[in-house]
């Protein structure tokens, strides 16, 4: 019989993706989203690239009585837990409502699982949580140092991990994986769903195509005197649909294996990638020239940080295999795509 997987923010950047990816491999889906950053029309899309309409239920994970219909109404055996405000600067204006939102929702799916008979959870983590990372210990292993949270956002994602922590240890009758992204880029193949960043892009990648597509008329580089080859920030950018992937696996091992009840897992490419590197990549692969410059340094930016993605590779059987040519290419491919139905 199909397992269902409850999906929170499913019409959502990383959410949509990985819904494709769990009906690619069989799963039933349910999606709640409340809509706050997203478009209920990505259903459509979802549906146009799986064949496959999942659920939809319109609601706010925060409503606990929401929830516990949606668990009553499905026979949900794992979610995967998106749904979430994820702006930092915004968070540092209003931290209680990045408290509120994204501490509540998952106290909420916690309390609601084993009354529903929910089995597991994966949790939307982010590499964020290691600040910068000591040299020592680059690429980043999930064994690094937790650093204090840059922004109220930082700190939810350490806070949720935390609440899963002590909720397993506290006897709970659920397992749950955390998974540490690094940054997330690109778009499904079919250009049919991506990332839809609302007003001035905050995101390297999307500032990249919106600025290629004359959006915006030039890419800042924040910072060119950081201790890299370069001078320019190094992150881990992996394809959205690879990450997806990785959420597939990581279901697959919460219900169908006797694995710990709490794993945790970098998910990113293990190879570091400068902005600079960024640019010239993007060029390259688009045959567009980018009008950029360098800017002063964005504050409480990080100067380095990539993956060591080795636990994952093994114990997930999962490894991060699309080129940065081809990903990049997804985003450009999404951005045309975007003028073309006029909405970007
Ligand atoms: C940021 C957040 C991270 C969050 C992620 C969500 C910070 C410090 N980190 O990651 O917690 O999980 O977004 O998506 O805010 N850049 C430019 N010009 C631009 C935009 C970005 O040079 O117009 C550079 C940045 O300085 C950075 C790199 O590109 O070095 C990536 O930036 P971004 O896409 O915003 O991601 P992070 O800052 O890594």
């Amino acid at each position: 019989m199909k397992q269902t997987i409850l999906v929170t923010g499913g019409t959502g950047f990383i959410g949509s993706h990985t819904t494709v990816e769990l009906i690619n491999a069989g799963y039933d889906v349910v999606i709640v989203d409340n809509l706050s950053n997203s478009q209920e029309n990505v259903i459509d899309g979802i549906e146009e690239i799986t064949g496959v309409r999942p659920a939809f239920v319109k609601a706010d994970c925060c409503d606990k009585e929401a929830m516990d219909k949606v668990m009553s109404d499905y026979p949900i055996s794992g979610i995967i837990h998106f749904a979430a405000s994820k702006a930092v600067g915004e968070s540092v204006e209003k931290p209680l409502l990045y408290y509120r939102n994204n501490i509540l929702s998952l106290v909420n799916l916690l309390e609601l699982m084993p009354k529903h008979d929910v089995k597991g959870i994966i949790f939307s983590s982010s590499c964020t949580v290691y600040g910068q990372p000591d040299p020592e210990n680059l690429p980043v292993t999930e064994e690094a140092p937790i650093k204090p949270a840059e922004s109220p956002y930082g700190n939810t994602k350490q806070i949720n991990e935390e609440i899963i922590r002590d909720d397993i240890a506290s006897g709970a009758p659920i397992k749950a994986i955390l998974l540490r992204y690094f940054n997330p880029i690109g778009s499904h193949p079919s250009a049919i769903i991506g990332e839809l960043p609302t007003g001035v892009p905050m995101n390297l990648i999307p500032f990249v195509t919106q600025t290629a597509i004359g959006i915006r008329e030039q890419l800042k580089v924040f910072g060119n005197d950081y201790d890299t080859p370069d001078g320019t920030c190094i992150r881990d950018y992996i394809y959205v649909v690879d990450l997806a992937k990785a959420h597939v696996k990581a279901m697959q091992r919460v219900l169908d294996t006797d694995s710990p009840q709490l794993e945790v897992f970098n998910i990113g490419t293990g190879n570091g990638c400068s902005t600079k590197q960024i640019i010239d990549a993007f060029e390259k692969a688009t045959g567009v020239k980018l009008n950029w410059a360098y800017a002063p340094r964005r504050a409480g930016d990080i100067e380095k940080v990539w993956a060591n993605p080795e636990k994952a590779n093994k114990v997930l059987g999962w490894k991060a295999d699309t080129s940065l040519e081809d990903t990049l290419k997804s985003a450009w491919n999404w951005q045309l795509k975007l003028r073309e139905r006029g909405i970007q």
